[in-house]
């Protein structure tokens, strides 16, 4: 008898456990924190993709101080729709030209820059948040 009451314990134990588990993941989900360096839902994910491999590292949180000063992606939530139609713009022309991932990146780690298709990518989703000028 005594060991019945244990295992109901035990199971409710583990059932309130896994709950607990659970809730907690599908807040870190919808509420992605600055500070691991992701980047919440406005940029589009196949965009963040691309910049996780070859922007994150300097342009957020942590990065790189000059690079941060003219883009920190982490505040990116924090932009008006007119600033990340700006932004985006400007990302788009820097892959463009090629100055963007800078060359000294490139060297230390090939394979990090965007591909032609994937600045194609970067400059349509900049060209689809674009906002009309008042
Ligand atoms: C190795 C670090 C590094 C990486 C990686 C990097 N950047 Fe930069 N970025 C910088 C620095 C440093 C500046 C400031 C450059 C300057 O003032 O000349 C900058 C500036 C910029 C600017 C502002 C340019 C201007 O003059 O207005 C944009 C836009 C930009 N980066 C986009 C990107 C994008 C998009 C990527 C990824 C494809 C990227 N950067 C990857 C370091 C980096």
């Amino acid at each position: 008898m005594k060991k019945a009451i244990i295992i109901t314990f035990a199971v409710i134990a583990i059932v309130f456990l896994t709950s607990m588990f659970l809730n907690q993941s599908s807040a870190q989900v919808s509420q992605p924190s600055p500070k691991d360096g992701t980047v919440s839902k406005p940029i589009s994910s196949v965009v963040m993709k691309i910049a996780e491999r070859s922007c994150l590292k300097c342009h957020t949180e942590g990065g790189n101080g000059m690079a941060m000063m003219h883009l920190n992606l982490s505040n990116w939530d924090k932009f008006s729709p007119e600033k990340r139609a700006d932004k985006a713009k400007d990302m788009c022309k820097m892959v463009s030209k090629g100055k963007m991932p800078p060359k000294s990146f490139r060297e230390k780690n090939p394979g990090a820059a965007p591909t032609q298709e994937e600045v194609k990518v970067i400059c349509d989703w900049a060209t689809s948040i674009q906002v009309e000028k008042k």
